[in-house]
């Protein structure tokens, strides 16, 4: 079922809806097509980043907890049901359930998936890679991340995509300084990726959070100056996604309108933090 004569991903079957216990406050666009129109901006106070760190960091031990969980075997779903609990047993509500008809708590994206693939009875096999993705949503704010992680041993080729993916995300955090352009993030994750001939994705980008879970700005991950040309500042915060690949940055979309695939079928890998631009540079809000 998980995988057809090539090799290659198909959907499986996705499971219902998990419940969360009505103690945890949703987001306001759970039970409605999409997000009300957000024009708040994407810098905070002090107070404020403190409950986005406090959510981030639920976020990254979720997925702390979901990676010890990957091995041959496991299905998506599974690890899905693993991030779900944990963020509930921390009061939190899981970010992606209910947001524009996403119908589970975790994105698990499998090889070719580029990002939010759907978790269903697929099941994990030694030398596939999956990447999770969760977003914590508590006291009003959301903390997202994602990492990629290895299923038993994967080919040399593939475990140096993961590891150069997310030192792509280090050098992007690196590039982040008050005054500058976001554009300069990019560049860097870009001219990193080049040097090994990799496919850099375009049109699914880093993004600004904390209040909503996208608040409307864009940070690209390839060189796009003059373009995207929003100067950062102390207090603003923001997503870094980095997705890699080994062959080309185009995709597909399979039939759920969710799973995104590249469009050559080559592996490509992801990484992800919420951070807060400083007076020095930035502080990596999703850490466990
Ligand atoms: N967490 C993803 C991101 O990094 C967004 C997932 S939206 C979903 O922006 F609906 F696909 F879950
Ligand atoms: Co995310
Ligand atoms: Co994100």
């Amino acid at each position: 079922m998980p995988k057809d004569s090539a090799g290659h991903l198909v959907p499986g079957r996705v499971s219902a809806m998990r419940p969360v216990p009505s103690r945890i406050r949703r987001p306001e666009y759970v039970g409605k097509p999409g997000p009300a129109p957000y024009t708040a901006g994407d810098l905070y106070t002090p107070e404020e980043i403190a409950l986005i760190r406090e959510s981030g960091r639920i976020a990254a031990r979720a997925i702390e907890r979901v990676g010890e969980a990957v091995r041959p075997g496991v299905t998506t779903e599974e690890l899905d049901a693993i991030g779900h609990e944990f963020l509930i047993e921390h009061d939190a509500y899981p970010s992606t359930l209910g947001y524009r008809g996403y119908p589970k708590s975790i994105c698990s994206s499998v090889n070719e998936v580029v990002c939010h693939g759907i978790p269903d009875d697929t099941v994990l096999e030694d030398g596939d890679i999956v990447n999770i993705d969760i977003t914590a949503y508590k006291n009003g704010y959301h903390g997202d991340s994602n990492q990629t992680f290895v299923v038993g041993k994967a080919s040399e080729e593939v475990e140096l995509l993961v590891d150069r993916t997310r030192e792509s995300l280090n050098r992007g955090i690196k590039a982040v300084a008050p005054g500058r352009q976001v554009n300069v993030i990019g560049r860097a994750i870009e001219s990193y990726a080049k040097r090994f001939g990799y496919g850099v994705v375009r049109d699914f980008t880093g993004h600004g959070v904390g209040r909503a879970f996208h608040s409307g700005l864009i940070i690209p991950h390839y060189d796009a100056a003059p373009q995207y040309d929003d100067v950062m500042e102390v207090g603003m915060v923001f997503t870094i996604e980095p997705m890699l690949t080994l062959g080309t940055h185009e995709w597909d979309m399979w039939a759920d309108d969710w799973t995104v695939v590249t469009r050559d079928r080559s592996i490509t890998a992801q990484f992800e933090h919420t951070i807060v631009v400083t007076e020095r540079g930035a502080e990596i809000l999703t850490l466990p």
